[in-house]
């Protein structure tokens, strides 16, 4: 099973790029930077990734993210992400990226969208992963903020498909949102959220119906309303599911607890997803690999979740279906 998921083509629509920043690549930036971190090493570093819940995971997120000063700085942080996908098999990525992280200490929404894009750029050339990028809001900030980066955004506009909506959930609902998510839909950007992950079914109701998005992060609170469940079908949006980022962060219990089986069961589309590997103990293929054992997920199953991270991608239909007759074919002749 593990060489299975380890060849399965597959694509990646939950990923945040603050979040794939390795210790080690930390430690080698922030001496570049010339900038103290409050780790003295690797190891100490990932001793400290022991959370509570999603707060408990930011506090520590945000203060990696302060190392990141240059363009080289992003570009480095990108490409060596991009670098695992080729090694995972990962044929395409939807990445995330906080701007609000950056632009508040400082540092231009020019010199993060550039270094991010011109990784992406390369990693399609010399690796063969195709990307796009999904600017995400940071909804512990103001309606106003977020206006303020979709301004800033506007000039780069060709490199952004999509806009999502992050960090703490809790008290920061949707609808808070109503007006950018409004905006930003105006200017051709297509919205996703970051719902029903410690919020409850309500939250993931005011995504779908006040912010209209078009795919769920995470959702799994979704399954406390059965109405909510039959809508989310009816409207055909795909859960990108992260397994290893609910046991980290207590959202659920153990992996052998967790709902993928029974929200498959339940006809929702599902994906499998790091969302910030490098704090949740490992890539996609850990993701899969860890699920597959704990819920005893079928070949099948693998393939119907590796199939559905394709067809609910942003990408255009032709590139869809070139990844998915890939998949098809590796399918086929390893069942
Ligand atoms: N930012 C990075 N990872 C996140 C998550 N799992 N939930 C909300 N915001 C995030
Ligand atoms: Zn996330």
């Amino acid at each position: 099973m593990k060489s299975f998921i380890e060849n399965l083509p597959k694509a990646e629509l939950h990923l945040h790029i603050e979040g794939s920043f390795e210790p080690s690549l930390m430690f080698k930036i922030a001496k570049r930077n010339r900038i103290e971190i409050p780790f003295k090493s690797v190891a100490e570093i990932e001793n400290a990734y022991q959370f509570s819940c999603l707060q408990d995971f930011l506090d520590i997120y945000y203060q990696g993210a302060n190392v990141l000063q240059t363009e080289q700085d992003f570009y480095d942080l990108t490409y060596s992400y991009l670098q695992k996908c080729a090694t995972q098999n990962v044929r395409h990525t939807e990445i995330m990226f906080d701007p609000q992280t950056h632009t508040s200490r400082g540092v231009s929404f020019k010199t993060v969208i550039n270094g991010i894009s011109n990784a992406c750029e390369d990693a399609k050339q010399n690796l063969g992963v195709t990307s796009l990028l999904i600017m995400s809001y940071l909804r512990h900030l103001s309606e106003d903020d977020c206006f303020k980066t979709l301004e800033q955004s506007l000039p780069f506009k060709d490199k952004i498909t999509a806009v999502g909506l992050d960090s703490s959930e809790k008290g920061n609902p949707p609808s808070k949102f109503t007006k950018v998510f409004e905006a930003s839909v105006k200017e051709g950007y297509i919205p996703v959220a970051h719902a029903g992950e410690e919020g409850d079914a309500d939250y993931v109701w005011e995504a779908l119906d006040i912010l209209n998005i078009k795919r769920i992060d995470h959702g799994n609170n979704s399954l406390q309303d059965t109405k909510l469940v039959n809508e989310i079908i009816k409207r055909d949006l795909a859960l990108t599911v992260c397994p290893l980022s609910n046991t980290a962060l207590q959202v659920v219990s153990d992996l052998k607890e967790h709902p993928l089986q029974k929200m498959m069961d339940l006809g929702l589309k599902v994906t499998i997803n790091s969302d910030d590997p490098a704090f949740f103990g490992g890539q996609v293929n850990e993701n899969y690999i860890q699920i597959q054992k704990a819920l005893n997920l079928s070949k099948e199953d693998l393939f119907r979740l590796a199939k559905n991270s394709f067809k609910y991608s942003f990408l255009d239909t032709d590139t869809k279906n070139k990844y998915i007759a890939e998949l098809e074919t590796y399918y086929q002749n390893n069942k």
